[in-house]
């Protein structure tokens, strides 16, 4: 498969609550349009599970609350992908965290698990708060790596 033509659908679904995280999907949207590829950005409270099934590629983006935490806007979406197999769907799973907290971005750890289990999940990510410019680079990797891991599902090359 030529990856240079394909497009795959992708999807960013993210929660945030003082924008630190918001600003590394943004990032991410950002390189996604470097690429030519197009990709939906969704808030998690605006984002339709049922939609789920129209995508290749979904990456979550997540900040952690209470003691290592997934935030509770983030459930629903953590049971509708725990509650599909599909080793067809890639996911990478992205977040910022603080890591004065006894287990920095405690929520990326657990959608990691998670995401391993019941997707084909390619990438994690985590951030110290705010994104800088150099996280920029560490978003083509992630990005990079949920794109190849799409394209070896795709032509059976894993
Ligand atoms: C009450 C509270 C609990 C937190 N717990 C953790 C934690 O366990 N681990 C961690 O890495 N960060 C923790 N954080 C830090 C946030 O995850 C961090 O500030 C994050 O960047 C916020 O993301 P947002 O700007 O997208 O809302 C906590 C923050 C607050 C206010």
């Amino acid at each position: 498969m030529d990856s240079t033509n394909y497009k795959p659908k992708i999807a960013v679904v993210y929660a945030s609550v003082t924008g630190n995280t918001k600003a590394v999907a943004e990032m991410i949207g950002e390189v996604f349009q470097a690429k030519e590829l197009e990709l939906e950005l969704w808030p998690a409270k605006d984002f339709v599970l049922t939609e789920l099934s129209r995508f290749d590629i979904v990456l979550v983006g997540t900040y952690t609350w209470g003691n290592g935490e997934v935030p509770k806007e983030l459930y629903s979406l953590f049971d509708a992908l725990e509650n599909q197999e599909r080793k067809n769907l890639v996911t990478a799973v992205f977040g910022t965290g603080d890591s004065f907290f006894a287990e920095f971005c405690g929520a990326v750890n657990r959608f990691r698990d998670m995401l391993f289990v019941h997707t084909t999940l390619a990438a994690t990510l985590k951030i110290e708060l705010q994104p800088q410019k150099i996280d920029k680079i560490r978003c083509e990797k992630f990005i990079e790596s949920a794109l190849k891991k799409h394209i070896e599902l795709k032509t059976g090359n894993t």
